[in-house]
């Protein structure tokens, strides 16, 4: 595997200035190094610039950003899908979840021209299931889970380049939906691990189900790996905490069965806040955490738990 790590400073998803820091955050933190360290061949493309941009109104006034973030959702498409075409697997050093609106469709726009079914686990506090047009903060960056399913709404966006059916989407560690997004979570087949879930099956039986299923259907697996996911307590470095995170085992844990299935082709990092942190120590745990879904372990383990 060869890796490239794309730099996305999106900051357009939500209010709080920092995010676009989260590239240099994550350069400092030693990121290349530790995936050059692992073996990898890793190119860093640096970070991915936009023209100046004329503004656009959203039907919904409470909408912010949208012209920004649909220009954001064009350039990272474009970017990710050139390099899965390249055959090598991308890293978004982010940036605020908005940016895998262009993300996940640049690897849903490579999985269908592959003919390979695209899976999204989707790590965070959030649904992120929002529409620009129930968005009630109108921070876009609680909208991608839905561009991604398919929900109405993005008739703004580029449309999305092949739409990933809901029992192809998994959402793990989340605490924190609103009321819209609960409501239309209903009516799909997306995977809901809840803390409540959790706390009662573990972490293991829930990732392995769905880790199961992508394999099963030889599919490509985009993870997006929200900074809010964890702890605020180990990684306080993030705009929109949720207490009762992932522990620092736990969220290790998730990523070591990820890299023994060897199913992940493409990976977001997103909403660290560097203005936030204390000492680096989010942008560190991070750094860490892609040392475990790049295979970082303790002892030898056999690299695939499928037959
Ligand atoms: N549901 C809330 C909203 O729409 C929070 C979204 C948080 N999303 C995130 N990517 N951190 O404003
Ligand atoms: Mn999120
Ligand atoms: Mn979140
Ligand atoms: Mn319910």
């Amino acid at each position: 595997t060869q890796i490239s790590l794309i730099g996305a400073p999106v900051d357009s998803g939500q209010r709080r200035l920092g995010c676009l820091m989260g590239p240099a955050a994550y350069r400092v933190a030693g990121l290349a190094t530790v995936l050059t360290e692992l073996g990898y061949p890793t190119t860093d493309l640096g970070d991915v610039t936009l023209p100046p941009l004329q503004p656009i109104a959203s039907p919904n006034p409470a909408v912010d950003q949208l012209a920004e973030t649909i220009a954001w959702t064009d350039a990272l498409s474009a970017s990710v899908r050139d390099v899965l075409g390249q055959g090598r697997l991308p890293v978004i050093m982010g940036g605020d979840h908005s940016l895998a609106l262009g993300t996940v469709a640049g690897a849903a726009a490579h999985a269908e021209a592959a003919g390979r079914p695209l899976f999204v686990l989707w790590l965070d506090a959030h649904s992120d299931f929002h529409t620009p047009l129930t968005t009630t903060s109108g921070n876009l960056h609680g909208t991608p889970v839905a561009y991604i399913a398919g929900r109405d709404g993005f008739e703004q966006f580029p449309p999305f380049p092949a739409v990933v059916p809901g029992e192809r989407i998994c959402l793990f560690g989340i605490r924190s939906v609103d009321a819209a997004e609960h409501a239309a979570l209903h009516e799909t087949d997306i995977a809901i691990n809840d803390m409540r879930v959790l706390d009662e099956r573990g972490i293991v039986a829930p990732l392995r189900d769905f880790l199961e299923l992508v394999h099963a259907q030889n599919g490509m697996l985009h993870v997006s790996l929200d900074v809010d996911f964890l702890d605020p307590s180990i990684a306080p470095a993030v705009g929109t905490t949720v207490p009762g995170g992932a522990t620092f085992r736990e969220a290790h844990l998730v990523c070591e069965l990820i890299h023994e299935s060897g199913l992940m082709t493409s990976l977001d990092l997103v909403e660290l806040n560097p203005f936030l942190d204390d000492r680096g120590r989010t942008a560190k745990l991070m750094v860490d955490l892609v040392g475990s879904l790049m295979g970082k372990k303790v002892f030898d383990r056999p690299t695939r738990s499928f037959n």
